[in-house]
């Protein structure tokens, strides 16, 4: 086997935020047919080590930015991991990123330079007798790994995976010393970003290869209106950028064997849990699609526009479920729609189970981002025989066949495109929606071929290990 080194600030099953932990936790299960292992390095939160069994000391740091520190090797959720233990930055209540006020914490630009160290320093001298042939690493809060890499002279090919491009990891250029960062690389070529210090373009200079999660986000993100300022950097790098698509985990996202639904293997088998989720939602019946959305409510996820073409669902017997949070005001306005609204119904929270109920039990789901690297819970959609309603951007382009005329004559649509991302264009959308499923042969036959999607991991797996090979040839 050959050896890859994980470099991520999350990872399922042991704390999660968003997409970036599922395809940290999913990928190096699936790596393993391709004659990789993948030992993934995370920050020791609270969460994460309380999680772990037997551990094993195997990089020591006598004192990592004002306290000692340690790289423990352990194993936990099936995952062969190496945790940064430096409990002066990880061992706090709160989320990863910021306390239970959602505040970042302020530290946040050394809590994951020390963790970009580490990763670092296993790259150059190995753990525990394990060297890593390549390293691979996630978004901003591990873009200095490969930065301290080249600092050092390590020799160990790297790849930077964009999973999403509007965190920068900032940091004020009076913290460069401090970092460990040469002056020589504040420049543009190296991580200085108007003034001040940015992980992520680090990441994207120094590493040896880049990656986003999919094609059409690979090329989106070269373009001034996804670049998020980056463009003409990831320009700069075209030849080494390139869009992998994501994968889900087909066991725990299955319909057949899932233990927070009633299973089912075709769309007819879909009754049970529409009725427990309807049940769950206090939700009567109804002519139209029940859809739902599962979601962080965020500008990028285009949900101010589904407030507002709410109308053309609810109108024509439409019903929808939303689980979602995040931004408060969005919160404040999806709860007002719910008020007295007899077919809309929002649950703010999070909630994996409840998650799975709802992707099982609907119709439909929406997912009208402005920008989407990939997103997930269309596949999950797909996976359940749910027809995705998205807007036409970045991945979800990429996984699921338009409505066109000609795709359901010839009986490959999977589900439908929004265009342009507008309430206007989501409200046509949503009456396309109501009048297919009102068809029923056509719909169901959608949501069968949904449900024949390759929507795992084994594709997507070969092409990351083929990429690795390609910078660390086996010797
Ligand atoms: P992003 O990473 O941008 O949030 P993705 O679609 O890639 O978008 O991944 C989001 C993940 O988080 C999915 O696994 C989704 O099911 C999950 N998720 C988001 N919000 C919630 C929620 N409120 N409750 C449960 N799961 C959620
Ligand atoms: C990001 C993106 C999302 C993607 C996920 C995992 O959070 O917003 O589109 O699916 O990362 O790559």
């Amino acid at each position: 086997m050959r050896h890859a080194l994980s470099v991520t600030s999350e990872c399922v099953p042991l704390v999660k935020t968003g997409g970036l932990a599922d395809v940290a936790g999913a990928l190096p299960g699936a790596l393993v047919a391709e004659g990789w292992e993948m030992r993934t390095l995370l920050p020791g939160y609270s969460v994460v080590m309380d999680a772990l069994g037997k551990t094993k000391a195997a990089l020591t740091f006598e004192s990592l930015f004002g306290g000692p520190a340690k790289v423990l090797q352990a194993s936990a959720g099936g995952l062969k991991l190496f945790v940064l233990d430096a409990p002066h930055l990880f061992k706090r209540d709160g989320g990863p990123y910021s306390d239970s006020g959602g505040r970042d914490w302020p530290d946040n630009p050394q809590r994951f330079a020390v963790l970009s160290l580490a990763g670092a320093r296993i790259a150059a001298e190995g753990a525990g007798k394990w060297a890593p042939d390549v390293v691979h690493v996630h978004d901003w809060q591990a873009g200095l790994t490969p930065y301290y890499m080249h600092r050092d002279g390590t020799r160990v090919p790297s790849v930077m995976t964009i999973h999403n491009i509007a965190f920068h990891g900032l940091a004020p250029a009076a913290q460069l010393d401090q970092l460990g960062l040469d002056r020589a690389d504040f420049t543009e070529s190296g991580f200085e970003y108007w003034g001040g210090i940015s992980a992520l373009k680090a990441g994207l200079n120094f590493a040896t290869k880049l990656t986003t999660v999919s094609p059409s986000y690979a090329r989106e993100l070269m373009t001034p209106e996804f670049g998020m300022g980056l463009d003409g950097v990831l320009r700069q790098r075209a030849e080494d950028l390139s869009g992998i698509l994501n994968g889900i985990d087909t066991d725990v996202w299955n319909p057949a064997g899932d233990p927070n639904v009633p299973a089912y293997k075709s769309p007819p088998g879909k009754r049970r849990a529409k009725a427990a989720l309807r049940k769950e939602f206090g939700l009567g019946e109804a002519d139209g699609p029940l859809c739902v959305v599962v979601s962080r409510l965020s500008d990028q996820k285009g949900l101010d526009l589904l407030l507002d073409a709410l109308p053309a669902l609810v109108d024509r017997g439409g019903q929808l479920a939303l689980l979602g949070s995040g931004d408060p005001t969005l919160e404040g306005r999806f709860r007002a729609a719910d008020n007295g609204h007899p077919s809309v119904a929002v649950r703010i929270g999070y909630d994996e189970a409840l998650s799975h109920l709802m992707i099982a039990g609907a119709d439909a789901i929406i997912v009208p981002s402005r920008f989407e690297p990939c997103g997930l819970t269309q596949l999950y959609g797909l996976r359940y025989g749910t027809v995705p309603i998205v807007a036409y951007t970045g991945g979800l382009i990429d996984t699921v066949i338009d409505a066109t005329p000609m795709a359901l004559r010839t009986g490959v649509a999977t589900g439908f495109h929004v265009h342009p991302a507008t309430a206007d264009a989501l409200a046509r959308a949503l009456m396309r929606a109501t009048d297919l499923y009102k068809e029923g042969d056509a719909w169901r036959l959608m949501q069968r071929n949904g449900m024949k999607m390759p929507v795992g991991w084994e594709r997507s797996a070969a092409e990351y290990a083929a990429l690795y090979a390609s910078i660390a040839p086996a010797p």
